[in-house]
């Protein structure tokens, strides 16, 4: 393929800011603090990391993608196809070869004081890869601790044999030790019908999750960040919700192994740090969305997208008028290394404050779904109607952070407007469901 051809394919996601400026890297520069990485090299990683490709029926032979494919292809590897597997898909007997990355991307190379060794707990889960491809490709050693209960090995599996990174299963309820400089302590199902699967482990692994992995930090001294969740503010009566907000949680209701579970954590934190020491920092983390969201979360953002691409009716719980905030998933991985590596020990609010209705929502990602779909050549006729079904108990009528703490401290503010963000998501559900995978 022409270099011409492949840097034409590349436009078509070109990716501005909220400014009007080309994204071409995610990260910051502040405070003498470089994360910076360049956005294509991670959009290698999540877009199309695991490019499955299908054998030619009835063969047992290697096969070669065809032009089309390729062009597609180029659309989201933008000449990083050696930082993807071409796993082959064998549809005559329904089985797949995975494949390895033929070389990892390169990573920074730190000086051994500049590098640190990180833990992710949750780091398979969907903010955790994000988290994790970021620290990688700065150049850290990360060690992933999960269970895969809704996190996938897939998402950090391109990590895999690179000499900086470790996969551990393992359950935070479970004590662990490992020497580390840094924990992001991330692991807990983060979605209603996961958390809601079963409530009294969800209870457990926040409240004896966060003993074990504050204990871990106590003994090694590293520093220790929490991702809590603007589900301890419940259904709140102030807008939007600043860090001083109390809260209006359900203690019994169906949300509450999660709201109360997070609230605990957050107090445990509080404890450690006041009577050990310990070096906290508290990330309440708004509605966040984007590629490798687990598409079976029941999320807002997930079902929407999901529901136009199938051409299938959009529902919307309620009468569509509560209304919530989303932040794209780069946004919410910039915040949450500003935050680790800033003095900032109060919780500190994470989010995106524009707010949209869930039914102006539901119109919203159908644009996008056809918009994507018209662009890639597959105009249809609109099939997705949006129909309104009865509301959850204690779901929440409005969110919207305050994050005027963030932008002080932290000198953060979210990048991203959200139909970029939904452009790129609606991208990756679409190459998932091209292969076979959703
Ligand atoms: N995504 C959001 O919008 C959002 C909003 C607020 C807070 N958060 C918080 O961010 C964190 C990550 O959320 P996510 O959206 O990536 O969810 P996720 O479900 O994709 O990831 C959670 C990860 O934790 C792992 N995990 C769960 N229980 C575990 C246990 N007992 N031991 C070890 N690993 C375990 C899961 O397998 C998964 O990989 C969670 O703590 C969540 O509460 C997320």
């Amino acid at each position: 393929m022409s270099h011409s051809h492949q840097h034409r394919e590349f436009q078509a996601i070109r990716t501005l800011d909220k400014n009007g400026e080309e994204i071409t890297s995610v990260g910051f520069n502040r405070f003498g603090f470089d994360c910076q990485v360049p956005i294509d090299v991670l959009r290698s990683l999540y877009l199309r990391s695991h490019y499955v490709l299908r054998a030619p029926s009835s063969t047992r032979t290697s096969p070669t993608p065809g032009p089309k494919e390729e062009a597609y292809h180029s659309l989201f590897s933008a000449g990083h196809e050696e930082y993807q597997s071409k796993s082959v898909y064998h549809a005559d007997t329904h089985a797949i070869s995975y494949t390895t990355l033929a070389s990892f991307p390169p990573v920074k190379l730190l000086t051994p004081t500049e590098r640190k060794r990180i833990l992710v707990t949750g780091g398979a889960g969907f903010v955790g890869s994000h988290l994790v491809d970021r620290l990688m490709l700065l150049g850290h050693e990360v060690t992933v601790l999960d269970n895969f209960f809704t996190g996938s090995k897939t998402t950090v599996s391109h990590w895999v044999g690179h000499p900086n990174f470790e996969l551990i299963r393992h359950d935070v309820v479970e004590p662990f030790m490992i020497e580390c400089d840094q924990i992001y302590h991330l692991a807990c199902p983060a979605s209603p019908p996961h958390y809601q699967f079963n409530p009294v482990k969800t209870v457990k692994t926040s409240f004896m999750g966060t003993l074990n992995m504050l204990g871990l930090a106590k003994r090694t001294k590293a520093r220790f960040l929490i991702s809590s969740t603007s589900e301890v503010y419940g259904d709140p009566e102030v807008h939007p919700q600043t860090e001083e907000y109390w809260g209006h949680v359900n203690p019994i209701g169906p949300r509450a192994c999660y709201d109360e579970g997070k609230r605990v954590a957050e107090t445990l934190t509080y404890g450690f740090k006041s009577q050990d020491g310990v070096d906290v920092r508290v990330a309440r983390i708004f509605n966040t969305y984007g590629p490798r969201m687990n598409p079976y979360d029941g999320r807002v953002v997930s079902n929407f997208i999901l529901q136009a691409l199938k051409g299938e009716d959009i529902t919307v719980y309620g009468d569509g008028s509560q209304t919530r905030s989303f932040q794209y998933i780069h946004d919410l991985i910039d915040g949450l290394i500003a935050l680790m590596n800033s003095e900032e020990t109060r919780p500190v609010n994470i989010g995106n404050n524009a707010e949209f209705t869930i039914g102006d929502f539901a119109h919203y990602v159908r644009d996008i779904v056809e918009k994507v779909l018209a662009q890639d050549g597959d105009k249809r006729e609109r099939t997705s109607q949006i129909v309104y079904k009865d509301i959850p108990q204690d779901d929440p009528q409005q969110r919207k952070p305050d994050t005027t703490r963030a932008k002080e401290v932290l000198d953060w503010q979210p990048r991203w407007t959200v139909d970029m963000g939904l452009e790129e998501m609606v991208r990756y559900y679409k190459a998932k469901m091209a292969e076979g995978s959703l």
